[in-house]
């Protein structure tokens, strides 16, 4: 793990491998070390950076609001990487790819940074916003938090994170990413609760998309179901869909062979 101080946070990361860099975000609510197998089969392609976004992991935020102000906003994050780019010195445009929320997140941060983007890869996200029964969900989830604490939220999200297959036959996984979790703070989840809430409808973004776009999903996706993935597919001009089977929304830990193969030979197919 390494650590830069930015402007408000002491962000924790990992830096492995040479060449292009690629960025990965992680989804909610979750942390960097879902990109493990990222970090160590791809970084003898590529230059691998996955953070800790802020309020998770081992990233600290400075200055920290009120539990009742703390939101992640999905911009705030784009905001986050960038200033970790520039904090490496990393001025040449990166493939950003990030999960779920993470993919939320990266949408505004090439809505927001378009030239500093080379190409994305949007695993298992989405691009509408919420609707007023999600946005009712986010509302409940975040009274779930406080109250009962964010191993109540682990309970419930975790036997739709995974496919079945992995919930029978990989039991130590299913413990790591329990694990994972588990040691995320209130005002983790509830910041990014309040973050994913509001966030854009990058619908209108997609069309507007001029690099190539890699899309990633497990078809067992029970979060954000592969029609999703199949409508940004439509009206992305130079996408790629990808669904791999016997995964679900963690499908990167899930089938890291599989996803690390297609990730990879994105990366080296740059021109
Ligand atoms: C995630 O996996 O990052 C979130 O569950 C996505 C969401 O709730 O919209």
């Amino acid at each position: 793990m390494k650590r830069l101080e930015l402007h408000d946070l002491s962000i924790a990361y990992e830096d492995e491998g040479e060449g292009i860099a690629v960025v990965l975000i992680h989804g909610y609510p979750l942390n960097r070390q879902i990109w493990r197998y990222q970090w160590e089969g791809l970084a003898n392609s590529a230059r691998i950076i996955a953070p800790d976004l802020r309020n998770h992991g081992e990233t600290a935020v400075y200055r920290q609001n009120k539990l009742s102000e703390i939101i992640h906003n999905m911009e705030l994050l784009a905001d986050d990487i960038a200033q970790l780019l520039d904090a490496l010195s990393i001025s040449k445009p990166v493939i950003v790819n990030g999960l779920s929320m993470g993919g939320y997140a990266a949408l505004a941060f090439y809505r927001k940074y378009p030239d500093r983007v080379r190409r994305l890869i949007l695993t298992a996200t989405r691009a509408r916003s919420d609707s007023e029964a999600e946005k009712d969900n986010r509302i409940k989830a975040i009274k779930v938090a406080q109250d009962q604490g964010v191993g109540a939220i682990a309970d419930s999200m975790l036997p739709r994170l995974l496919s079945p297959n992995t919930i029978l036959h990989k039991p130590d996984l299913v413990g790591s990413i329990r694990e994972i979790m588990l040691s995320s703070s209130l005002e983790g989840v509830v910041g990014d609760l309040r973050g994913m809430m509001v966030r854009l409808d990058s619908t209108p973004l997609l069309s507007r998309i001029r690099i190539p776009v890699l899309i990633v999903v497990g078809k067992d996706d029970q979060i954000i179901p592969i029609d999703e993935a199949l409508a940004m597919n439509d009206l992305i001009t130079d996408s790629r869909l990808e669904i791999i089977e016997d995964a679900g929304h963690l499908l990167n830990m899930e089938q890291p062979e599989t996803y690390n193969r297609i990730v990879r030979e994105f990366i080296l197919s740059l021109e």
